[in-house]
């Protein structure tokens, strides 16, 4: 078996790292982009499968998709995995599992100067135990990934922490090294390799890349690999679509079997979170809203911590208010209706918190508070204060960002976290009295 290490790997083995690796470091965004094999080599060295990842959707408690890349299209495709190590050797593993959609990464002529063609894998591991360390090797014909591990999500009531952010593109039409993108990530993994945190996942709100080409959605991935913990931890994804995400690659590094509508979809995190991931990027009424209604109130019922995330803000920091009324006229009044939690929105590129929001004014007993817009790397731009819905106990400023969202039975706790690990906004809400506000609501009617 040829098994290669990525370049983080060989920082890993530490003393192996000199002998065979050069050890280059971006020094800036212009670092060189078109090295042989086609990757920067700043950007780690790529073993026979890369790129290794979890998504999730529906119900992680149970079952997750595992993807990666190979350069070579190959014949037999598959994930070993178990409940215990087995330090990579395949045979030891209980289980495993052969993909269910292979093939290669579009690729356009736009592309040829900076990436060879790469190839997609997506397995769909299903009937996982609950709250429940998988140990995974990745594996293409002869060859195979290290050993990686993730963990399902919790079938108990118990606390933990969802990472949210958005936007990690930089606005280039050629790939480029992403030095903040990078920064982000790598405090994301400073986040989930926290023992205090207890993070389960990253819920991310679109606009990974500049388009979703292969160009620049392998640097995606290839940066996305700075998350996985130095004991190879992977933090799974739950996806949502942006604007610079509508090319076919997007489908091809997010795949899902259960995923049966254009990209808006639920999913479970908890027994008591659950999530409405929207799409901004096809109508906001019509189906998309009318199974938004429909899916909302069995989720309110279900959930203590209720929340929408999707990618253009209904109530934005940044650009033309008027942008978001189509939004705001369709969505708004579902989720005051069902009360739920928080929105997340991204797009705008700021940080922000709105002040509590319902029909159009600010209500601080039962009004939906609004967090984003987008700092998980893109350049960030100076938000218009002046709204009203940005006003105190609501910020808006231009900041790098990732957003903690700590989970409890007693409360849900929003920190919005900087490049350096600052605190810039920190936020704690109570669980919603649905009884109440059902009366409060019948009462005005
Ligand atoms: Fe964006
Ligand atoms: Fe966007």
């Amino acid at each position: 078996m040829n098994v290669k290490l990525t370049r983080r790997e060989f920082l890993i083995a530490g003393t192996l790292m000199t002998a065979t690796v050069p050890l280059w470091l971006p020094s800036q965004e212009t670092a060189p982009v078109n090295a042989p094999g086609g990757r920067p080599p700043e950007q780690g060295t790529e073993g026979p499968t890369f790129h290794h990842r979890v998504t999730w959707m529906g119900d992680p408690s149970t079952e997750a998709v595992l993807s990666w890349t190979t350069r070579a299209a190959g014949k037999e495709h598959r994930v070993y995995y178990d409940t215990e190590s087995r330090a990579g050797k395949l045979e030891a593993y209980a289980q495993k599992q052969a993909t269910f959609k292979d093939g290669q990464y579009k690729y356009v002529q736009a592309d040829e100067a900076y990436a060879k063609p790469g190839f997609y894998h997506h397995a769909h591991l299903t009937g996982l135990k609950p709250n429940t360390t998988y140990h995974v090797v990745y594996a293409s014909d002869g060859d195979a990934s290290r050993e990686f591990h993730f963990r399902t999500a919790p079938a108990e009531d118990v606390d933990f922490t969802a990472l949210a952010g958005g936007d990690s593109r930089l606005g280039k039409e050629t790939p480029t090294v992403h030095v903040d993108r990078r920064k982000m990530n790598e405090r994301m993994r400073a986040l989930f390799e926290s023992k205090d945190e207890n993070v389960l996942c990253l819920v991310h709100g679109g606009d990974y890349c500049m388009t979703a080409q292969w160009r620049h959605i392998e640097r995606w991935m290839t940066d996305h690999e700075l998350t996985t913990t130095a004991d190879g931890r992977l933090l799974p994804v739950v996806p949502t679509r942006g604007n610079h995400d509508s090319a076919i690659g997007f489908e091809e590094m997010f795949s899902h079997p259960t995923l049966d509508k254009p990209f808006y979809f639920k999913t479970q995190l908890s027994p008591k979170v659950g999530i409405v991931t929207l799409n901004t990027e096809i109508s906001v009424a019509g189906d998309q809203r009318d199974w938004l209604a429909a899916t909302l109130p069995a989720m309110r019922n279900a959930n203590r911590w209720l929340f929408a995330i999707y990618h253009r803000p209904l109530f934005s920091s940044v650009r033309d208010v008027q942008d978001g009324a189509g939004r705001r006229n369709n969505w708004a009044p579902l989720f005051e209706a069902n009360n739920i939690d928080i929105a997340y929105e991204s797009h705008d590129h700021a940080l922000k918190r709105t002040v509590p929001i319902r029909a159009s004014a600010v209500d601080e007993k039962s009004g939906i508070v609004y967090f984003g817009d987008g700092g998980l790397g893109v350049p960030q731009r100076k938000p218009d204060t002046t709204r009203w819905w940005l006003q105190p106990p609501g910020i808006a400023q231009a900041a790098h960002h990732v957003h903690t969202l700590k989970f409890t039975k007693e409360s849900l706790r929003v920190q919005a976290i900087g490049m350096n690990g600052e605190v810039l906004d920190d936020y704690t809400a109570k669980p919603r009295d649905l009884a109440a506000l059902a009366a409060e609501a019948t009462k005005k009617h």
